[in-house]
């Protein structure tokens, strides 16, 4: 069976109910504000009868609700710090990063039909990045990869990362910038970090990183980067020249004691030097050792 009803019993009906109804509204469903400021959540009554509603407010977060105003106080975290202005907005006078969150505002009206209306409100407490942490390589090999890393952790929203070489903004893709047209690397404004693929002696500099989000950016100090080649050549000529001095010491100290040039100054060690029991032994067995072995 249906019913049809004129649209005027429709209207008339819902303003009958208008009248007896908690309504509630905000001007913010998600504000923010940055640490340490005043902030407004604001819920506003359109529609009410009942002369005395019961107001309190949760603050919602993964643990749960938990009450910030309850029986005409403020409890809970926001106690010393909040406030309600009339007729239920909650304003925190001085919000820490702790207050983001989900807050809902619950209003009672015992004498209206509809008794109860909730409204939830979703605020943000920006904090400004501190001085990030960055490492640069001092000085890396010509050719080789270099891994540059910016870190922050206390902005938020989360902060993004910008490097800089020489004052000059390095950009993510290189071939849109005259000056890094040549580089090769790979730039992550999400992680902080700018590794270069294969350092060339342009990519020598001074870089420094900057963290940023809404709330403001900071920067830590420039630090330099250097590039030097490697001479192959040269190392394992280096190489070869320590291997054959440590050979021909060891060969040296060896023949010296085949010859009982040690074991004869040995007697006259005692005068600088009296040895534990047993311990002159030691020493004279275990050096005969390292020279039969080698
Ligand atoms: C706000 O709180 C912080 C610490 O929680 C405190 O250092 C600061 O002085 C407070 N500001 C005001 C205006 O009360
Ligand atoms: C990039 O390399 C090319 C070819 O080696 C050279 O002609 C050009 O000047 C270089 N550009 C920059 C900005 O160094």
């Amino acid at each position: 069976m249906k019913i049809y009803a004129p649209p005027c019993l429709l209207l008339c009906f819902a303003g009958y109910f208008s009248v007896l109804a908690v309504v509630l509204k905000t001007n913010n469903e998600s504000p923010w504000t940055d640490e340490f400021d005043k902030i407004e959540l604001s819920c506003l009554i359109e529609s009410i009868s009942t002369t005395n509603p019961r107001i309190e407010w949760k603050k919602i977060t993964n643990d749960g609700p938990s009450y910030v105003y309850f029986d005409k106080r403020i409890s809970g975290d926001l106690e010393n710090r909040a406030m309600i202005r009339e007729p239920a907005t909650l304003v925190i006078t001085n919000a820490t990063r702790s207050d983001t969150a989900k807050y809902r505002c619950e209003v009672t009206a015992a004498e209206d039909q509809k008794s109860f209306d909730e409204i939830v409100i979703d605020l943000v407490v920006r904090v400004k990045p501190v001085v990030p942490k960055c490492s640069v390589p001092k000085s890396v090999p010509f050719g080789k990869s270099a891994e540059l890393s910016c870190v922050e952790d206390e902005g938020f929203p989360k902060s993004q990362y910008q490097w800089f070489k020489s004052r000059e903004e390095i950009p993510t893709d290189p071939k849109t910038s005259h000056t890094f047209f040549n580089s090769s690397y790979l730039l992550n404004a999400e992680t902080g970090t700018l590794k270069f693929i294969s350092v060339r002696k342009e990519d020598a500099g001074e870089y420094f990183c900057r963290a940023k989000n809404d709330a403001g950016y900071a920067e830590c100090p420039p630090q330099m980067m250097e590039v030097y080649d490697i001479d192959v050549v040269g190392i394992v000529l280096g190489v070869l020249v320590v291997v054959v001095v440590l050979l021909s010491i060891t060969a040296g100290i060896c023949c010296a004691y085949k010859r009982g040039f040690f074991s004869s100054q040995k007697q006259t060690g005692n005068n600088y030097k009296v040895p534990a029991k047993g311990d002159g032994v030691d020493y004279v067995r275990t050096e005969d050792e390292v020279c039969r072995s080698s």
